[in-house]
C-alpha cells in the first residue's frame, strides 16, 4: 500500500509535539526498579510478583518540612524517587513549606507544567515568558496559580507566617533547574569569564556569589 508521506505528517508531529509530556503508558503499571542499572526512559518495571500496595503510597507531604536553611525555603518531592508506581505515570507532586520572607528561588522544570494549591499563607509568586514579560500574583489559601512547562518561576513568601502549597507536575520526575545555584554552584564552575560578561560585573563579584552557592561540602 502507498502511503502520502504528508498525510504522516500530522502524526509525526503528534510523537515529537512539545505539548505532550512524559509519554504514554503501554501497560497498567510498571512499577520502578530504582536499584537497575539498566538504562532506559524512565526506570525499569519490577517483577509483579515484588509489586504491592507500598509502592503505591507515601506518607511524606503530611507534615512541614524544616525552613531553617539559607532560602527560608523547603520543596519536599513526591515524585518516582519516593513513589516508585508513578514509574510511567506522568504525574507527581511536591510540597513546598516557606518561613515568613522565605523564597523558592527562581527555578525551571525542564519536563512539567506546574500548578500549585496554596495549603495556608499568602505568596508572591510569578513566571517570566520567553518574551522576558513578568506574569506574577500574590496568592492565598484555596487558590491556585500555574507555571507553564520550562519558564523560570519563583514563589515567595509575602506573609508573616509560615505558607505552604502542594504542588502539582505532569512528569514523573519534572527535574529542577535552580538559575542562580546552576550557573554559579556547578561542579566544575562554570568560567568566570562566561557570568562576568553574561551578568555585566566584575571577575569579583562572580567570585563573591560563587562562594556563597559552592555545593556544601
Ligand atoms: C534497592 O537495594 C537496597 C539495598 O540492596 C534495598 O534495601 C532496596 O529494597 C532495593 N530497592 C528496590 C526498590 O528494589
Ligand atoms: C511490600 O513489598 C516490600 C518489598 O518490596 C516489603 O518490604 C513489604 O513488607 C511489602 N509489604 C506488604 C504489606 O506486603
Ligand atoms: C533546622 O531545625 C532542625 C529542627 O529544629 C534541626 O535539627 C536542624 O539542625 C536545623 N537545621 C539548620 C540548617 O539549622
Amino acid at each position: 500500500m502507498k502511503v502520502c508521506v504528508s498525510s504522516l505528517l500530522p502524526l509525526f508531529f503528534l510523537f515529537l509535539s512539545p505539548a505532550l509530556a512524559d509519554p504514554d503508558l503501554l501497560q497498567d503499571l510498571c512499577v520502578a526498579d530504582l536499584n537497575s542499572t539498566a538504562k532506559v526512559n524512565g526506570f525499569p518495571c519490577k517483577p509483579a510478583a515484588a509489586v504491592n500496595e507500598t509502592d503505591f503510597f507515601f506518607a511524606g507531604l503530611a507534615n512541614p518540612g524544616a525552613t531553617n536553611n539559607t532560602m527560608g525555603s523547603l520543596v519536599t518531592g513526591a515524585n518516582v524517587e519516593k513513589i516508585p508506581g508513578l514509574n510511567t505515570l506522568g504525574v507527581s507532586l511536591s510540597r513546598i513549606d516557606y518561613a515568613p520572607g522565605g523564597l523558592n528561588p527562581p527555578h525551571t522544570h525542564p519536563r512539567a507544567t506546574e500548578m500549585v494549591f496554596v495549603l495556608y499563607g499568602t505568596l508572591d509568586v510569578g513566571f517570566i515568558t520567553t518574551a522576558n514579560k513578568l506574569i506574577s500574583k500574590t496568592i492565598s489559601q484555596g487558590e491556585i496559580f500555574v507555571f507553564p512547562r520550562g519558564l523560570v518561576h519563583f514563589q515567595r513568601n509575602s506573609g508573616k507566617v509560615p505558607a505552604a502549597v502542594i504542588a502539582a507536575f505532569n512528569s514523573q520526575l519534572p527535574g529542577t533547574q535552580s538559575i542562580a545555584a546552576t550557573l554559579f554552584g556547578s561542579t566544575p564552575s562554570v568560567p568566570d569569564a562566561v557570568l562576568t560578561k553574561a551578568f555585566q560585573v566584575g571577575t569579583k563579584e562572580v567570585e563573591k556569589i560563587k562562594s556563597r552557592l559552592a555545593p556544601k561540602k
